[in-house]
């Protein structure tokens, strides 16, 4: 069944753009690909842009867009939608032109997301450079990276006919834990190419649609360096360092000026369809990725200098 391939780019939109372009240019080390008053764009390869910020009061993510290989593949998407009773409309040439693709078709998923499909996110003139980066981010057959989405108490069979049923996505895997008492995380992961997950959805309480977008970089000093800028700055972070157990993604998760998390991260699984099992794991992480405040308490009481009440 022909379906996406990847997520090609994102769309978010943000109170404070000049914010924005600090923390994506000089604390993650994306590439400006223009700006005006009320854009910024973004690059993170060779492609003329992955990720686009616009003015406005959301502080959350817009619109997602999907690509598939080739047109032919987006009219028979078109069809698979419109033969289930989900609405898509033709985007048309001016948002094709804004997005950077050849076509573009709308839809929503039955979260409430705007998903674009598209096909032909056209290659920028020049290639890729980023001032911070001593290798590159990991995007091509993998895509821009992955995000996590908050399925606001939608029944996970709904949003799996959508994105499984009628996109094509493969189930990777699952995650259940019991974070605290009576809270528990449960989170599925869905792959459209060898990266682990291009989307997962959890429900959890989040202000925000989205809760994390993933970079991946190549060079795993990059994961450091990047780490230190985001601390020298005063970056509020989400997470320090760790690694997860399903697609082993080394990392840490620093806040968007906008306050969802982007997942800074290396060394990403790679799932063989021919080989893959779909597994149900008990737990989010394998070490690491606390919260600030509990590294600051313990190294704080290592240190002899906290004198609270902690046992
Ligand atoms: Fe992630």
């Amino acid at each position: 069944m022909p379906g996406v391939k990847e997520l090609a780019y994102v769309v978010y939109e943000a109170s404070d753009l000049a914010d924005w372009e600090h923390f994506a240019v000089d604390l993650l080390g994306m590439q400006l690909a223009g700006k005006d008053d009320d854009l910024l764009r973004l690059r993170t390869d060779a492609k003329v842009h992955r990720w686009l910020v616009r003015r406005g009061p959301a502080d959350d993510l817009v619109a997602s867009g999907y690509a598939v290989e080739d047109e032919a593949a987006l009219d028979a998407l078109a069809d698979r939608l419109a033969a289930a009773g989900v609405p898509v409309a033709d985007g048309g040439a001016s948002l094709a032109a804004t997005r950077g693709v050849d076509r573009i078709l709308v839809t929503t998923d039955p979260i409430g997301n705007r998903v674009e499909l598209v096909s032909g996110l056209a290659d920028a003139d020049t290639a890729f450079h980023s001032d911070r980066l001593l290798g590159g981010f990991v995007t091509g057959e993998g895509g821009a990276g992955h995000q996590v989405l908050i399925a606001k108490g939608v029944p996970r069979e709904d949003y799996l006919a959508f994105y499984q049923g009628l996109l094509g996505f493969r189930i990777s895997d699952t995650i259940v834990e019991e974070v605290a008492p009576g809270v528990v995380a449960d989170l599925i992961f869905l792959h459209c190419n060898p990266r682990h997950h291009s989307v997962a959805f959890g429900d959890m309480p989040h202000p925000a649609s989205t809760h994390h977008f993933m970079l991946e970089v190549a060079d795993i000093r990059d994961v450091g360096t990047a780490h230190d800028r985001c601390l020298e700055a005063g970056q509020p972070f989400e997470m320090t360092l760790g690694m997860h157990p399903n697609d082993h993604m080394f990392s840490f998760y620093v806040r968007t000026p906008s306050g969802f998390s982007v997942e800074y991260g290396w060394g990403g699984l790679l799932i063989d369809d021919a080989t893959w099992r779909v597994r149900t794991l008990d737990r989010l992480n394998n070490w690491g990725h606390l919260p600030p405040e509990v590294v600051a308490d313990r190294l704080a009481r290592a240190a002899g200098t906290d004198h609270g009440d902690h046992r």
